[in-house]
């Protein structure tokens, strides 16, 4: 049995320079992926530098490996004796040759919340805590598989459009291998976050328009000027960073798989990653079932929600919310998102904004875990998907937080009062609470 380190050696173009790979199937720094494959209509394409959507018709494409090989030399006995613990410990599933070195980023803490079980009269509840990444959010993940991407395929400048967070990652781990960074965001995204970007030497483009515009204004941008591109979707290996999280439960759970995983979505590539890490360790046969997977989302930026309920196209909506990380009109990785929420035997939840400011304050005191609002919406969905009667009782759940509350402070403090003020003397102090 070959140890983690040594299996992702077994790539035939490794040592060669990056772009000598070009012309092989799986291309260079591919790992042990063999193709890229289209959620649309099924072609394969060559993890190739340039190819990011599905050249025949536009679709995301989902990442494929050879399987039969990892099974041959990666098991549940190797992942346990590996020490390693962060997101490189899965190094023969993910599509790159090497690793990104810089703050550690995955293995982020699964915190038990006993106390919250019991007001949703439910058997088990645990949060995973990935604002604890280095960039405070889960992106971090996704962003170090593009940019060793980036790197493995002779790239120096990376670009990327985002509601803030996915930019954020990109920047703070960008800087730690010496990558540049273009990053388009929304004007209006949080101070917090175009501060990170900034204070981490991205260039930033303060799009005067939404995320959406900023999404395709960068997509422009990269194909004008050939600069690697990490946008959500759009960029397959993305994903690859992002199911990264399910593994980490399998293992921290200790292989007991969980019955839901709570997921808030905005372009749904984060839930179409988590669906895609547990299928794949269940193909692999490291678990024998996946958990379902519930889609929360805000009232009016809901398209995906919509669809999985409905004849599952994707149209557009307003994307109207105080969760700035979910307000997205189109979906760019909808039509995985809802193959992920449908073959999971999940379903979607949509939250009003004043739930999900309230849910801020909730997870925060009774989980001592402070998420920002769209981290929030995802516990707001699953207290209304048990006031729906749709979680069972006897269910283990997780729920995703997925952005640290310090990120966006101006919403949390929408939930709250602001504090009294006092004169600093004890006058003041008897003036309160003197008898
Ligand atoms: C904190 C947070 N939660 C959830 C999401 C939603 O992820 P996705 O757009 O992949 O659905 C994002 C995406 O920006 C995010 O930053
Ligand atoms: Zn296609």
């Amino acid at each position: 049995m070959s140890d983690v380190g040594s299996i992702s050696n077994i790539d035939d173009n490794s040592g060669e320079h990056p772009r000598s790979g070009a012309g092989s199937t799986s291309g260079p720094g591919a790992g042990l992926a063999t193709g890229l494959r289209c959620v649309h209509c099924d072609a394969v394409s060559p993890l190739k530098d340039g190819i990011y959507v599905c050249p025949s018709c536009g679709g995301n494409h989902s990442v494929e490996y050879d399987l039969d090989a990892i099974r041959r030399a990666w098991d549940r006995a190797v992942l346990d004796g590996n020490d390693d613990r962060t997101i490189w410990r899965y190094a023969p599933l993910l599509p790159v040759t090497g690793r990104l070195e810089g703050p550690p980023v995955g293995w982020t803490p699964l915190v038990p919340a006993p106390a919250l079980a019991r007001t949703l009269g439910i058997r088990e509840l645990f949060f995973k805590d990935d604002g604890r990444n280095p960039s405070a959010s889960f992106k971090d993940r996704a962003s170090s598989i593009a940019l060793q991407r980036a790197r493995e395929t002779g790239h120096e400048l990376v670009t990327g459009a985002s509601t803030g967070n996915a930019a954020s990652a990109t920047a703070v781990l960008a800087a730690a291998v010496g990558l540049r960074t273009r990053i388009f965001v929304p004007r209006t995204a949080p101070r917090a976050k175009i501060a990170q970007l900034l204070t981490f030497g991205a260039e930033v483009l303060a799009v005067d328009g939404t995320y959406d515009q900023a999404f395709d204004l960068c997509i422009e941008a990269s194909r004008r000027y050939g600069w690697y591109n990490r946008n959500t979707g759009f960029n397959p290996y993305t994903r690859e960073g992002k199911k990264t999280v399910s593994f980490e439960i399998c293992e921290q759970r200790h292989w007991i798989v969980p019955d839901l995983v709570v997921v808030p979505v905005g372009d749904g590539n984060i839930i179409s990653g988590v669906w895609k890490g547990f299928r794949e360790f269940e193909r692999l046969g490291f678990i024998d079932r996946c958990p379902r997977l519930l889609a929360a989302q805000a009232d009016e930026s809901a398209a995906i929600v919509r669809a999985a309920r409905g004849d599952g196209i994707i149209r557009p909506v307003s994307g109207d919310t105080v969760a700035d990380s979910i307000s997205v009109s189109l979906p760019r990785d909808g039509e995985a998102a809802v193959q992920a929420i449908r073959e999971s035997g999940g379903f979607g939840i949509t939250v009003p904004d004043d739930a999900i400011l309230a849910a801020i304050g909730e997870v925060a005191r009774g989980a001592g875990i402070f998420g920002e609002p769209a981290a929030s919406a995802a516990w707001a969905g699953l207290r209304e998907a048990v006031r729906q009667g749709l979680v069972d009782p006897a269910w283990s759940v997780v729920v995703l937080i997925t952005g640290n509350g310090l990120k966006d402070v101006a919403s949390a403090m929408k939930a709250v009062s602001e504090p009294r003020i006092i004169s600093p003397d004890a006058s003041a102090l008897d003036a309160l609470f003197g008898a």
